[in-house]
């Protein structure tokens, strides 16, 4: 059984076929008759609405689900939540604080798990920048993408999608707040090098996509303070686009924080392409779990459907 706990869960070739099938305009209806659980212990506006939207598209029924209401580990244990949620439905989407939390899900394989976002991966976000950037500059491979800001769920997710793709990746952002040994080592397992900058408008120079994130992730709301002191001089404003140059165009996962890691004219400027970012998480979602549900399942059953 597959699931998508990060990005490496594809090969290249899958991430390919996923991307295609977002834009399949009769997507097969994989769901059909039946529901996808999608359980949230933090916030969302993007992520529920476009898998809710998604799992419709695809002839099923979305049921969301807080996480306060069924109380992981609290009510009752992260497995035996799965175990109930599997008996409704075709799969399981979970957001999560802890990575741990994705992974007891989908080592039951009872039925795909799908990570929307955990305190080390957002795949489903990474899914959709890919789709974008794939229509804004056509062909991936000997593209580049720079990244400023916080080496989190975001960048690591990215960075993989579009290493896996062929682009240049480029990093930059303050110390303490980079790409650690472990992040480098499962980059470099997909054959990805990220190529790191101290100097933001240096890392910038000749890029295809800036891209940044908030500098405070949900959970670590108490280091705000300490945060924006650490990152300051890296918030991507109209004078750092200036630096990267004409070509240069801007992505955000979303939300963001106006005056923080990106200036109000950066996010709404000419540059900017966060909105059709942001439509992508749908049309991506739909791809994946298309793939997933689909052609994943008919390959494992050796072609049977
Ligand atoms: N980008 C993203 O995941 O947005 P939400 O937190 O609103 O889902
Ligand atoms: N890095 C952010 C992404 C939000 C979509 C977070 O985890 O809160």
């Amino acid at each position: 059984m597959r699931h998508l706990l990060e990005v490496d869960d594809l090969t290249p070739g899958e991430l390919g076929r996923v991307l295609d099938l977002a834009a399949d305009p009769a997507p097969p209806q994989v769901l059909a008759g039946r529901g996808m659980a999608l359980l949230f212990e933090k916030p969302s506006a993007r992520t529920r609405n476009s898998m809710e939207m998604a799992v419709v598209q695809l002839g099923g029924h979305p049921m969301y689900i807080q996480g306060s209401e069924v109380g992981l580990d609290a009510r009752e244990s992260v497995e035996d939540i799965a175990r109930t949620l599997a008996c409704f439905h075709g799969a399981i989407g979970a957001r999560v604080f802890a990575h741990t939390t994705v992974e007891r899900m989908a080592a039951l394989d009872l039925v795909p798990v799908v990570n929307m976002l955990s305190d080390a991966a957002h795949p489903l976000q990474a899914l959709a920048d890919v789709l974008t950037m794939r229509q804004l500059l056509g062909d991936l491979a000997g593209r580049s993408v720079t990244y400023v800001g916080d080496a989190n769920n975001v960048f690591r997710s990215l960075a993989l999608a579009a290493g896996m793709l062929g682009m240049e990746v480029r990093f930059t952002g303050p110390p303490g707040y980079r790409p650690g040994e472990v992040d480098t080592d499962r980059l470099a397992a997909a054959g990805v090098v990220v190529a790191g900058f101290d100097r933001p408008e240096e890392a910038v120079e000749g890029t295809d996509i800036v891209y940044t994130d908030v500098w405070t992730s949900m959970g670590q709301e108490g280091e705000s303070a300490q945060r924006l002191l650490d990152f300051e001089g890296y918030q991507v404003d109209e004078r750092l686009l200036d630096a990267a140059g004409a070509q240069a165009l801007f992505l955000h996962c979303l939300p963001v924080h106006r005056g923080e890691e990106v200036s109000s004219g950066a996010v709404d400027g000419p540059a900017s392409r966060v909105w059709q970012q942001a439509e992508n998480r749908m049309h991506a979602a739909r791809g994946l779990l298309a793939w997933l549900l689909g052609e994943a399942v008919h390959d494992e059953n050796g072609g049977n459907p």
